[in-house]
């Protein structure tokens, strides 16, 4: 195949997705894809084209079976690709409240030309996972998003070698595997990866970076914990958790102002825990703030 003959075949698809076929039933001419008659014969010669009607006047052509399965295969091809754009920091993170700092430090890292590693660790409702779930967002297809909890069945080293992915987000990374911590630490030094199933060694293109969350630190191995940088998050302040609980119930919640403020104020001094805000967010509509408190046993 001669080089350009891909995109010519390409245009050509394009031209025949936009007509009916059915009513073109002489065939395209050169003149309808805009292709010089010699080049079209020569690629009906090479079988990407079909012959359909020949005249005087007139050479008709369709793609050929061959024709179409070339422009098919390069399509999913090309739509396999994942990207080596750097992931969009713009607006990344805008439906965390707080955080600043997690937040720069994130964004630094998923931008830096070389990876640094980051595992977010603290106690729960400090929306470590929210964190992972809008990188995921974010990156689309260039993240890999993996909770710890359920073992892939294809395993994280399959995972990697078939997508090639810029991020790999992992949630609750106490609770991994060996066989996947195995090939993680492996991965976070980059370079060479050994294949332990198939035996075959891979290169991965991409420095590839892992964003994680646990809030067990103490399960991670040394080793482990020596490739992330760890970022310890602390239980919300007392003025924190009160914008953080106001700015969950309105935006995520949807509930309105005036009863957000109720529950936060209500809550502030008797809960650290976000998700207790939400919980009485939602029976609050029946119960009232007072009684949802006391029936959830918020506080004592
Ligand atoms: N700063 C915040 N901004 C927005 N939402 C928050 C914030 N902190 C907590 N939340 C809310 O609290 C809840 C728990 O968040 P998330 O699941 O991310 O916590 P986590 O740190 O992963 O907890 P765990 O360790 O239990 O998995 C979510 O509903 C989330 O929306
Ligand atoms: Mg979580």
């Amino acid at each position: 195949m001669k080089e350009g003959d891909l995109e010519l075949l390409f245009e050509i698809a394009k031209f025949e997705d936009s007509q009916n076929m059915e009513e073109l039933r002489m065939g395209w001419s050169w003149r309808h894809v805009r292709i010089w008659p010699a080049t079209l014969s020569r690629l009906f010669k090479d079988g990407y084209l079909e012959n359909v009607f020949r005249s005087n006047s007139y050479t008709g052509y369709r793609l050929s079976d061959l024709g179409k399965k070339l422009v098919a295969g390069a399509a999913t091809e090309a739509g396999n690709e994942v990207s080596s754009e750097p992931i969009p920091a713009d607006g990344l993170f805008g439906d965390i409240i707080g955080h600043e700092d997690v937040k720069e430090l994130l964004i630094a890292c998923l931008l830096a030309e070389k990876p640094v590693h980051v595992l977010l660790a603290g106690p729960p409702a400090l929306a470590k996972t929210l964190f992972l779930w809008d990188i995921e967002r974010a990156a689309g297809e260039r993240a890999i998003w993996l909770v710890g909890s359920a073992t892939s069945k294809a395993g994280l080293w399959d995972l990697v070698a078939e997508r090639q992915p810029q991020v790999i987000l992992i949630d609750e990374l106490d609770k991994m595997n060996a066989a996947d911590t195995a090939a993680l630490l492996s991965m976070m030094e980059g370079g060479r990866l050994v294949r332990a199933k198939k035996g075959r060694e891979l290169d991965l293109f991409n420095p590839l970076r892992v964003i994680a969350a646990s809030n067990r630190l103490h399960m991670l191995s040394p080793e482990l914990r020596s490739r992330f940088a760890i970022r310890q998050m602390n239980p919300y302040r007392r003025p924190e958790y009160l914008t953080v609980v106001k700015g969950v119930l309105v935006r995520r919640e949807n509930l309105d102002q005036e009863l957000a403020e109720e529950i936060a104020n209500r809550l502030d001094g008797l809960s650290q825990d976000v998700r207790d805000a939400v919980r009485v967010g939602r029976l609050a509509p029946q119960l009232g703030v007072e009684k949802a408190i006391k029936l959830l046993g918020i506080g004592g």
